[in-house]
């Protein structure tokens, strides 16, 4: 593909890169960007649908993007499910060994370690406005079942499962109605977030559901994230602008997009050339749906400029060919606003933590008798 300056082709790298470190390997042998939070008290933390890792990045932390730091959190992942192998690779590459690739709908909540947090961005192409909207009907809208199996069985302290917003619209509410009835019938109580990805800094017009539960003998709620950039919004050429004239693997992923010419537009679909100075597009799993191109460049964009608009780390490597990393880019939650969601949590469950050494400490008499071992 000629650029409009005239500048020589760029050849798409097409087949398998062959990468073999990822960001754990990065941070193994870097210093983090913040460990100054390793050593403070830790929440164990169950990941359903982990996909390629974006949630459970963001609860993590430990990463830099866009020049800012995101500080290591107190998360503590004991396990990750997925049924996808590319996706299961792409977590053990970045993140870790914790993850077993596995169909969710096979496998009994009591094989699954318990946690004081469970994590689900169960499937949402049923619920999705591009999908084929057959909601809870669709086998797909089922898997939600294997959170509510947790929490009977397991009993976290906080849930969170997260969707995408056509979910609150399908039937008029009934089909999100429905999954949050049966998750309260176990004992829980959920709101709703709907986070507005821009607000908080992502260069991307992208919006997610959070269903956030608490168990209902705990006191309080954490609270939504507050937007951090209303109004003066993080644009795409800011993100990306450094990357224009990189066209090999100097920065990983870079050399990967797809060459072909523009779609030819119909049913709402089509092509969207991007905006300096505005946001991006929704980064899509399926690039053939909507393609987006490029705001000064005459190409589509890359692999790793799609991954930089989700907010992941240049260290976090996708090993494979430009279609199957754009499903796990654009099927992941964006690690910053995984890390919004996250702060919220581990603020929550440190006033918890309070609450108890307070309450503990009104009534030593008590406490006394209980290191003694007597009962009144
Ligand atoms: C929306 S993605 C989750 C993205 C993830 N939260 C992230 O941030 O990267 C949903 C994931 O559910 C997985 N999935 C679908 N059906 C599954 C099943 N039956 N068992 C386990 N995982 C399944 C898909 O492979 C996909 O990775």
């Amino acid at each position: 593909m000629r650029r409009k300056d005239g500048s020589p082709k760029i050849r798409a790298l097409r087949s398998k890169p062959v990468y073999s470190n990822g960001l754990r390997t990065y941070q193994r042998q870097n210093k983090l960007p913040d460990d100054s939070n390793v050593n403070i008290p830790t929440h164990s933390v169950v990941s359903l649908f982990s996909g390629c890792g974006g949630l459970d990045l963001g609860f993590q932390g430990g990463f830099s993007v866009f020049g800012k730091v995101y500080p290591r959190l107190p998360f503590d992942i004991v396990a990750a499910y997925d049924n996808f192998p590319d996706a299961v690779e792409t977590y053990k590459l970045n993140l870790g060994d914790e993850i077993s690739c596995l169909d969710l709908s096979e496998k009994p909540a009591s094989d699954i370690p318990a946690a004081d947090v469970l994590m689900g961005g169960f499937p949402c192409q049923d619920f999705s406005s591009s999908g084929p909207k057959v909601g809870l009907e669709g086998e797909r809208g089922q898997l939600y079942k294997a959170l509510t199996h947790y929490m009977e069985r397991h009993r976290p302290k906080v849930v969170i499962g997260e969707n995408v917003p056509h979910l609150a619209r399908l039937d008029r509410g009934r089909h999100i109605e429905h999954i949050l009835a049966e998750f309260e019938s176990v004992g829980y109580s959920f709101q709703v977030w709907e986070l507005y990805c821009p607000d908080y800094g992502l260069p991307q017009s992208r919006r997610r559901l959070f269903l956030v539960g608490v168990r209902d003998d705990l006191p309080g709620f954490p609270i939504k994230p507050i937007p951090t950039h209303t109004n003066k919004y993080f644009t795409i050429d800011k993100a990306i602008a450094d990357l224009e004239l990189i066209t090999d693997e100097t920065v990983t992923n870079q050399s990967q997009y797809f060459v072909a010419s523009r779609a030819t537009a119909g049913g709402g679909q089509g092509d969207h050339t991007n905006q300096r100075g505005d946001v991006a597009y929704c980064i899509r799993a399926n690039a053939r749906g909507r393609i987006q191109f490029h705001y000064g460049i005459d190409r589509r964009l890359t692999v790793r400029e799609c991954a930089r608009l989700q907010s992941f780390p240049d260290n976090y490597i996708f090993p494979y060919t430009t279609q199957r990393n754009l499903t796990l880019i654009g099927n992941a939650v964006p690690p910053i606003i995984g890390y919004q969601v996250a702060i919220s949590i581990n603020k929550y469950l440190s006033d918890l933590t309070r609450l108890q050494v307070d309450a503990d400490s009104r009534y030593p008499k008590l406490k006394i008798a209980k290191q003694l071992g007597l009962s009144f």
